[in-house]
């Protein structure tokens, strides 16, 4: 791990809280985090995965991590995460990290399907900064990071739950930062474009081979950059030069313009593979 931009600090004093660890920018931020010196409290769903990270980072850097299964569609499985975290004090840190892409159209989409998305990405992102929030307060001291998305800026046919649920991250971190700031908590959201995780794999079941071009990020330099912003105090972080052109560019666009290129290059290729519906 090169230039680790946060403070190391004294092992095991302080807690990070990382959802969705077992892969990905979770398991990269679980991994830099605990290189810092702090104790982990870690979720997923693939129990395996999670054991098998907190053996390497118990042994690789001596602290504690906890594992916790959370799937969080599931209310039973976010309150036991709410019922643990009211057992401890020291929570300095939350990534709000878990995730996950449809890659169907909204018709297409189960309802169920959707109100898991949102379930995930903003009913158990709320309730978890709403439950560490008041002890970084307390002591003026905290970190939240929401792991967004590039998507929270461009409407994205094929995926309006996620991009919607990304752009409620984004508004709902700049708004959580105004009012608490001054009380010596640090917010970011966290917007990255397209990075080499297990993310594309699972979208509807298709399987995407890594890809190594310019326009992909690996899930460390995703999170090297997130730690370098929230130490440059910025609010949003949009990593990588390709990205953060790519957000320019969406909102400087006008929305006509931006209509017309979906309807030229991507419904095209999006029409091959939708499902009529009787
Ligand atoms: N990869 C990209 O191109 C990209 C781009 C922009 C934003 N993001 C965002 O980055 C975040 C992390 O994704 P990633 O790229 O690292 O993908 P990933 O490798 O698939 O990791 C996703 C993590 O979230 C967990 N997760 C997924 N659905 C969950 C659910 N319903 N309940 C609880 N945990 C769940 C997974 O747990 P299990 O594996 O244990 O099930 C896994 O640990 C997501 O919020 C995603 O939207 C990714």
């Amino acid at each position: 791990m090169k230039n680790v931009p946060l403070k190391v600090i004294p092992k095991n004093s302080q807690i990070a809280l990382i959802t969705g660890a077992s892969s990905g920018i979770g398991k990269a931020f679980a991994t830099h985090f605990a290189g810092m010196g702090y104790a982990l409290i870690i979720t997923g769903r693939q129990m395996d995965k999670l054991h098998a990270l907190a053996l390497k980072l118990k042994a690789g850097f001596g602290v504690d991590v906890k594992v916790i299964k959370a799937d969080f569609s599931i209310d039973e499985d976010l309150n036991r995460l709410l019922n643990e975290i009211e057992t401890h004090d020291k929570i300095f840190v939350l990534v709000n990290n878990a995730g996950f892409g449809s890659g169907l159209e909204f018709c297409e989409n189960s309802l169920t399907g959707h109100l898991r998305m949102i379930q995930a990405h903003i009913v158990a992102s709320t309730e978890l900064a709403y439950a560490v929030l008041p002890q970084m307060i307390k002591r003026k001291n905290g970190i939240i990071i929401n792991v967004s998305s590039i998507g929270a800026y461009i409407p994205a046919p094929g995926n309006s739950i996620y991009s919607a649920s990304k752009i409620f991250l984004k508004n709902l971190t700049e708004s959580i930062h105004l009012e608490v700031h001054q009380h010596g908590v640090k917010l970011q959201c966290l917007c990255p474009g397209l990075t080499n995780t297990e993310f594309h794999n699972r979208i509807n079941g298709k399987k995407f081979g890594m890809k190594n071009d310019f326009l992909w990020m690996n899930p460390e330099e995703v999170v090297q950059d997130s730690l370098l912003a929230l130490q440059k105090d910025k609010i949003i972080c949009v990593p990588g030069l390709v990205n953060k052109m790519i957000v320019g560019i969406s909102v400087l666009i006008p929305r006509q313009m931006y209509y017309w290129i979906i309807e030229k290059f991507d419904k095209p290729a999006r029409a091959e593979k939708i499902t009529l519906m009787s």
